[in-house]
């Protein structure tokens, strides 16, 4: 029991959070030893797209789009938060110019890391699922309705639910923060 959670939850969960720190201080440290520095300050807006063409998943969950298999939609969602915090992070870099850009890096930050938490906990809600799937006496429909279902019940559990109440105002606050620095940056384009 001790030794699943550990190898199925918390070492996983530990690997992308370390990874993402490691491969920040690796990319920021790179583009110093290589004079590419000014790439950084263009890192945010690939990042940006990234995460927000990522959320295309909550789209598809909350129906306003009807196509797309919601379990690839979420693993992109999972790779591309993942990629594009990476790259905000390079971007954010060691630099302090001002607060709100920093309010905004700490925000993502700590979705990124609220969302790696909730990954762990989806994974666990999915097998408990799973382990119920013969109950639910299934079998009559087709494999990939069986797989849709399974996916949709493990998304709605309990602990996702609680979770997501704690996540979704993360993201807010982070969708704020970030819009109020975007919207400086372009006031203040060519100025300095
Ligand atoms: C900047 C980073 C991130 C942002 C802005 C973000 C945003 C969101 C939002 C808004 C939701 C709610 C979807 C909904 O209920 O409609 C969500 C759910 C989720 N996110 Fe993220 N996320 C980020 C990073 C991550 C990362 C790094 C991972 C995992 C590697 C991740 C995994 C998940 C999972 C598993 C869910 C739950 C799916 C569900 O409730 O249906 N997220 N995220």
């Amino acid at each position: 029991m001790t030794i699943s959670l550990w190898r199925q939850h918390i070492l996983p969960f530990t690997l992308l959070v370390g990874l993402l720190a490691a491969a920040t201080l690796a990319g920021d440290y790179l583009l110093h030893r290589l004079n590419l520095v000014w790439v950084g300050r263009y890192l945010g807006i690939p990042g940006t797209i990234l995460i927000i063409a990522s959320l295309t998943y909550s789209l598809r969950k909350r129906k306003y789009i009807a196509t797309g298999n919601p379990k690839s939609l979420l693993k992109l969602h999972e790779l591309g938060t993942w990629l594009g915090s990476l790259m905000v992070l390079i971007h954010a870099g060691i630099h302090f110019n001002a607060i709100l850009p920093w309010l905004a890096t700490v925000a993502m930050g700590v979705n990124a890391i609220s969302g790696m938490v909730g990954k762990l906990l989806l994974d666990r809600s999915r097998r408990h699922v799973q382990g119920q799937r013969e109950h639910f006496q299934l079998r009559g429909l087709s494999r990939v309705d069986v797989e849709q279902t399974v996916f949709w019940d493990a998304v709605a559990l309990d602990a996702m639910t609680k979770w997501r109440k704690v996540h979704i105002p993360i993201f807010i606050v982070f969708a704020v923060l970030a819009l109020g620095h975007i919207v400086s940056i372009f006031l203040f384009w060519g100025w300095a």
